[in-house]
């Protein structure tokens, strides 16, 4: 049997979420003696399987560090090799149970680097052991765990010293670093911190307590996770059920179908459905198993409303007199998880619950130091670093602070282009300042101001190189239509850079902010009925697809104005790319900062080939013809 096979029932036991399980973390590195304590622990509850066990002690033999004893670590850093590949889950995770209480023990390894993965396992945990070495004491890596616990909720702490053997069994070594510990920690408010004396590698206070410790009269860490009070009771919480499917086998039957997030519902419970606000009570809960009276968190259920109700996957169902906050502009801590660093303005995907929809972060506020929680100034956010943000979101969604829901105040953001999992988020609060907006209705719409100018507005939006020649064809483009008697206006990047984006510059965070602004006003243009041409090298895939979703079918035609690289240098109308590559002037498109060709343009333009005219009356026929 290999280990995956036997991970087989693990999974589903976990996916049963049965109560009385402890979810817990393990925090420090590979030489704090972490994977030797889990690999001790799993072996020692004797929930190891016996050949799992066999081919450890041959291996010890082969590979292991710790002569004729059996090397504990190798068990641990097996599972490593087949993580789980979830969105961004890069975290070995194990069941294991004894008679008193089943398990799910989760690792993370512990550099900085790899934050991500332990804020992964984190979000999820009750309880983290965070193991420092004796001889070592609190070192930058424990403080920096401990803060991440802290952000992402984990209640309880459990502080393992470590290699207390080589530390001569000394109490007070220990007690000197679980003071140190506690006053670290004091500001982070953990329910609690228990502190125990162990020796991975000989098994003190792992499972029985140790002769060698008279000193210490608490628990083995064992004994500790089993008859900890976690009171994280789910159950208690409001009832949330994000809906992941409608259930329609026929026509007499419509159920909405998901796992129950938090709290408890039963039949006859008065319930709404999020983000709508309509409301209805819960008729029937059906199971695999056949209908029950009630359901908890943690079930998989599918509910029937006694009414007819709109409702959708990744609608949420919430309690009616406790529902979930509805919005669409959040403050929210950030942990940012993508290679490249974050682009305020950039649409990307949020996914919440078993919703997905379009978000953008609009600002940074601050960053937190994740050594002590400190609030640290910032313009940008790269790979592993946490910030208190805002986000906009493109339809208001239904969620909870992450402090009053971790399951429904939580949320992951995914890049566009990579489908990476580039952020996760918490929630903090909703922001109330869209809250008090709403459309105001215009009197004359779109279509009767098209019609007044008798022609189809849309955006040609030509995208390329700088000196690939987008702004002389689509002046030309822009003159044979006006004599044609259509309306038109031309939004240019050089011109806009002189007023409405003056504050703008050529990173990449500006050009994202540049095209987004272009985006939205050539959209007023467009619902003022005009045919609107833009000329922005516009570099970045995402952005231009965020500026055709901005508008209606048909009314983005993507241009590509294509040159190749030399002939644009040959070119270079303004100098600048002699300036750029004489190191005069940086970022500069083709030179140091990057150009995403389109996948898919509406219409591409040989330059190297044809007349600028030529082109022109190509783009003029492709308007025409609309
Ligand atoms: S975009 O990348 O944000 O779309 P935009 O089209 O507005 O760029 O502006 C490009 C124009 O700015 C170029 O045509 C060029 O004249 C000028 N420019 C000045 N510095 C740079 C630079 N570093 N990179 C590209 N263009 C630059």
């Amino acid at each position: 049997m290999t280990a995956a096979d036997q991970d087989a029932p693990a999974r589903g036991a976990i996916e049963a979420a049965g109560r009385g399980q402890l979810r817990f973390l393990t925090c420090g590195s590979v030489d704090d003696g972490k994977s030797t304590l889990i690999g001790r622990l799993l072996v020692d509850s004797r929930r190891v399987f016996d050949d799992q066990l066999a081919a450890l002690e041959r291996d010890s033999r082969r590979f292991g560090t710790t002569g004729e004893d059996v090397d504990y670590a190798l068990l641990l850093d097996g599972l490593e090799a087949e993580r789980e590949q979830g969105i961004t889950i890069d975290v070995a995770w194990r069941f294991f149970a004894t008679a008193r209480r089943s398990f799910v023990v989760m690792d993370a390894p512990g550099h900085e680097q790899y934050t991500r993965n332990m804020a992964t396992a984190a979000s999820t945990a009750e309880l983290a052991v965070l193991l420092v070495d004796a001889r070592k004491g609190l070192l930058d890596q424990t403080r920096r765990h401990a803060a991440i616990c802290a952000l992402f909720r984990v209640r309880h702490v459990v502080l393992a010293v470590n290699k207390i053997d080589l530390a001569g069994f000394s109490q007070e070594t220990f007690d000197a670093i679980v003071a140190d510990f506690a006053a670290f920690v004091q500001p982070f408010g953990f329910a609690s911190l228990t502190a125990v004396p162990v020796s991975a590698r000989f098994g003190d206070n792992v499972v029985a307590a140790s002769p060698r410790t008279p000193w210490y009269g608490g628990p083995a860490l064992l004994d500790l996770l089993e008859t900890i009070d976690v009171e994280s009771d789910p159950a208690a919480a409001p009832f949330r059920l994000p809906v992941q499917w409608v259930a329609r086998p026929n026509a007499e039957f419509r159920g909405f179908a998901g796992t129950v997030a938090s709290g408890r519902v039963a039949v006859g419970d008065a319930v709404v459905v999020q983000p709508s606000g309509a409301g209805s009570t819960v008729a029937r809960i059906v199971t695999a198993d056949g209908d029950r009276d009630a359901a908890a968190a943690g079930d998989a259920v599918t509910l029937v409303l006694a009414d007819e109700r709109d409702v959708s996957r990744g609608d949420l169902l919430a309690a009616a007199d406790a529902p979930a906050e509805v919005g669409d502009q959040i403050q929210a801590h950030l942990l940012w998880m993508g290679e490249q660093p974050l682009l305020p303005g950039r649409a990307c995907l949020m996914r919440i619950g078993t919703r997905w929809v379009g978000a953008t972060v609009s600002q940074i506020r601050h960053r937190i130091d994740v050594r002590t929680l400190a609030p640290l100034a910032a313009r940008r956010l790269v790979l592993n670093e946490i910030a208190v943000c805002n986000l906009s979101v493109a339809a208001p969604i239904a969620f909870d602070s992450y402090a009053a829901d971790r399951t429904t105040g939580a949320f992951v953001l995914v890049d566009r282009e990579t489908n990476d999992t580039v952020a996760a988020g918490m929630i903090d609060f909703g922001l109330r300042r869209a809250a008090n907006l709403r459309w105001e209705r215009l009197a004359v719409d779109k279509a009767a101001r098209a019609r007044l100018k008798g022609q189809r507005p849309c955006v040609v939006w030509f995208t390329g190189l700088s000196g690939a020649g987008k702004s002389t064809i689509a002046r030309l483009v822009e003159q044979r239509l006006h004599a044609e008697g259509l309306h038109t206006y031309m939004l240019d990047g050089d011109n806009v850079r002189h007023g409405l984006n003056r504050d703008l510059g050529f990173t990449d965070a500006d050009r994202v902010e540049n095209i987004r602004r272009v985006g939205e006003v050539a959209k007023l243009m467009v619902d003022a009925g005009l045919i609107v041409l833009c000329a922005l090298i516009s570099p970045f895939r995402a952005e231009r697809q965020a500026v055709r979703e901005l508008l209606g079918a048909g009314e983005f035609v993507e241009v590509f104005v294509d040159a190749p690289l030399d002939l644009c240098m040959a070119r270079d109308p303004k100098g600048l790319y002699a300036k750029a590559r004489a190191g005069r002037l940086t970022n500069f498109t083709g030179i140091d900062s990057p150009y995403e060709r389109p996948d898919a343009p509406d219409l591409v333009l040989d330059t190297a080939a044809e007349s600028a005219e030529a082109l022109a009356e190509q783009v003029v026929a492709r308007v025409r013809g609309g």
